[in-house]
C-alpha cells in the first residue's frame, strides 16, 4: 500500500494531529474557506484567528508589510474574530473538516474568571478539539504599554502583556482545566525574557501543551527623509509593530530550546516563528519541539507548500533513520555547548590566489591585520590570522578557505 504523504503523527494532550504541522493563528484562519485549503493540503492542525471577548478596543481593518531583504513581516493593524464568529467558525470548521484538528485561538479580557470560563465552555461545545489561550498577541495591551506608557490610562492586561506574568497565566489555565475537557495549549509572549518559567507555570497549571513565540514589538525602518510619513501605506501615524518571520527564527529556536530545557521530556511543545522551510522545522524539532506553527510563510505563499516541505522531509528522514518526529526532537538539546565549554581548533585562512579578483574587500576588515594585498591579488599572513572567519564571508570570489590544524587550541 502506498504510504501516506502526510501521515506523520503527533498527539496533543488525547487529540491526534496527523502531521506535526500547524497553521498559526492569524489571517489566513479566519474563513472557512480558508480551514476547507487548509484541510486539502493536508496540514495537521489550524488554529483560527483570535476570538477576544469582549470585542477589542484595538479591531481595525490589516496593516502589513514584508521587508523582503530583511526577512521581515511586521504589522500594526489587524481584526480579531468576535465571539459569535469564531464560534460559528468553529462549528463550520467541525461539519467540513474531517482530518484537520480544529483549535480555537482564545481569549478574554474580564478581570474575573467567568469571561473565560463561559468563553472555553461555549468553544468547547462548538466543536473546538483543542484551546489555545493567546497569552501572546503584543498588539492589544502591551502595544499602548510600550508605546503610550504613562500617557493614556491603564488598560486590562491581555495577550503579551498578561503573558509575561506566570502568575496571571496559571490562574487562567487552572480554572479552564477545571471548566473543560478538551486539551489546553499556552500560546505565549517571548517579550520579557521569561517564556521558559512561564511555560512550566502553564504546565503545572495543567496546560498539554505550550506554543512559542508569537510577534514581538519592534520599530520598523524609518524614512529618514520623511520621518513623520510611516512606511505603511494607508496609515497615518508611526508606531511599534508586530514582527514576525524567518528573522526571528535564531531567537525562537533558542526560546524553544530554554523551554524544553526547564520543562524536560514530557510536555508537548509547538515551536513557532519563523520557519519557513522544511529544514527550519527539523531544526525547531531538534531544539525541543513536538509540532511546528507557520503563520507568516502562508500569508505569503498560501498553504500547498506543505507537500514540498512533506516529500522532502519523509526524504531526508529515511537518509537519516528516522521513523517518527519524536526522533527528530531534542537531538539539540544535549548538543549545544555553552560558550565556556567550546573546543577551539588551531587553523588559518588562506587565499586561493587563481580565484581572488583583487577586489580588496578582505583587507578592509576592521579587526584584522593579517591580509595584505601583495601584487594585486590578497595574501594572509597565518601567523597573524585568529582565524575568524570573516574574511571567508565577506570575499565575493569564494576564494578563501580554513586551513584546519588538527590542533585544539583550548
Ligand atoms: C498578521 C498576524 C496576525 C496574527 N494573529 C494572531 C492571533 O490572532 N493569535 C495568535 O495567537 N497569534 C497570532 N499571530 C502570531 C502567529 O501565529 C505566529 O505566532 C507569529 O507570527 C510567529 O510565527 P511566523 O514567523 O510563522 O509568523 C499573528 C501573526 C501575524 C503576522
Ligand atoms: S579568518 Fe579572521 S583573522 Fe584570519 S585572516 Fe580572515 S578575517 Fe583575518
Ligand atoms: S575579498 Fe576575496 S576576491 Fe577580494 S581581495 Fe580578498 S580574497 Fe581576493
Amino acid at each position: 500500500m502506498e504510504e501516506d504523504l502526510f501521515q506523520l503523527p503527533v498527539k496533543i494532550g488525547d487529540v491526534t494531529l496527523r502531521n506535526p504541522f500547524i497553521v498559526g493563528s492569524g489571517p489566513t484562519v479566519k474563513s472557512i474557506e480558508q480551514l476547507e485549503q487548509i484541510e486539502k493540503c493536508g496540514w495537521g492542525a489550524a488554529s483560527t484567528k483570535q476570538t477576544f471577548n469582549p470585542r477589542p478596543y484595538i479591531n481595525y481593518d490589516p496593516r502589513y508589510r514584508w521587508f523582503k531583504k530583511e526577512k521581515l513581516h511586521i504589522f500594526t493593524a489587524e481584526r480579531r474574530l468576535d465571539m459569535e464568529s469564531g464560534l460559528r467558525l468553529i462549528e463550520a470548521a467541525r461539519k467540513r473538516c474531517r482530518e484537520l484538528v480544529i483549535i480555537a485561538n482564545f481569549s478574554d479580557n474580564s478581570v474575573n474568571m467567568e469571561g473565560w470560563e463561559e468563553g472555553a465552555r461555549r468553544f468547547e461545545a462548538a466543536g473546538a478539539q483543542i484551546l489555545e489561550l493567546n497569552f501572546c498577541c503584543p498588539n492589544m495591551s502591551f502595544n499602548v504599554d510600550v508605546s503610550d506608557k504613562g500617557v493614556n490610562a491603564p488598560r486590562p492586561s491581555s495577550g503579551a502583556s498578561m503573558g509575561q506574568d506566570e502568575n496571571a497565566v496559571a490562574h487562567v489555565v487552572q480554572s479552564l482545566r477545571k471548566a473543560i475537557r478538551i486539551p489546553i495549549i499556552a500560546k505565549l509572549t517571548p517579550e520579557g525574557g521569561r517564556i521558559a518559567e512561564v511555560s512550566k507555570a502553564a504546565l503545572e497549571a495543567g496546560a498539554s501543551a505550550v506554543s512559542g513565540v508569537a510577534n514581538r514589538l519592534g520599530i520598523p525602518p524609518v524614512d529618514i527623509w520623511n520621518y513623520r510619513k510611516p512606511i505603511y501605506n494607508l496609515q497615518g501615524e508611526n508606531t511599534v509593530g508586530c514582527m514576525s518571520g524567518p528573522w526571528i527564527k535564531p531567537l525562537s529556536m533558542r526560546d524553544v530550546f530554554e523551554i524544553r530545557k526547564l520543562v524536560g521530556p514530557g510536555p508537548h511543545i509547538n515551536g513557532t516563528g519563523g520557519i519557513s522551510s522544511m529544514e527550519d522545522a527539523v531544526q525547531m524539532m531538534m531544539c525541543g519541539a513536538d509540532s511546528i506553527g507557520v503563520c507568516t510563510e502562508t500569508m505569503l505563499r498560501g498553504f500547498g507548500f506543505l507537500e514540498k516541505w512533506m516529500k522532502s522531509l519523509k526524504a531526508y528522514m529515511k537518509e537519516m533513520g528516522f521513523s517518527t518526529a519524536r526522533e527528530m526532537r531534542d537531538l539539540l538539546i544535549s548538543e549545544i555547548k555553552s560558550a565556556a565549554d567550546l573546543t577551539l581548533w588551531s587553523g588559518y585562512a588562506q587565499v586561493d590566489k587563481e580565484k581572488c579578483s583583487g577586489c580588496g574587500l578582505c583587507v578592509e576588515i576592521g579587526h584584522c591585520n593579517a591580509i595584505v594585498m601583495t601584487d594585486v591579488v590578497a595574501s594572509i599572513d597565518p601567523k597573524l590570522c585568529k582565524g575568524c572567519s570573516t574574511c571567508i564571508d565577506i570575499c565575493p570570489k569564494q576564494s578563501i578557505r580554513m586551513v584546519e590544524e588538527d590542533v585544539a587550541k583550548r
